[in-house]
């Protein structure tokens, strides 16, 4: 590893050591609100004194589902390989 390459990490949590990639990479995986970030990797749940630029963060579309249910669009859709399931009585 080269010790002169420059190392670009925003952090978003100080409490935890969250980077700002690290909060996309899980909004990319489905976590679309502060909550559910916490929930991933503890992110805003020390101080909170980060929660707002979580928040920031997701509203930029760090949350591919949530760029959905703006447009309008189903943001859950059916899983490949799920078996089809009767209607409910
Ligand atoms: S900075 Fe994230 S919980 Fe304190």
């Amino acid at each position: 590893m080269n010790p002169f390459r420059e190392v670009n990490r925003v952090f978003v949590c100080s409490c935890f050591g969250v980077t700002e990639e690290q909060v996309k990479s899980h909004a990319e995986a489905g976590a679309c609100t502060p909550r559910q970030i916490a929930s991933a990797c503890k992110a805003g749940t020390d101080c909170g004194g980060c929660v707002r630029r979580i928040q920031a963060l997701l509203g930029r579309g760090a949350c591919p589902r949530r760029q959905l249910i703006d447009q309008g669009q189903a943001a859950l859709t059916e899983l490949p390989g799920a078996p089809e399931l009767p209607e409910a009585a």
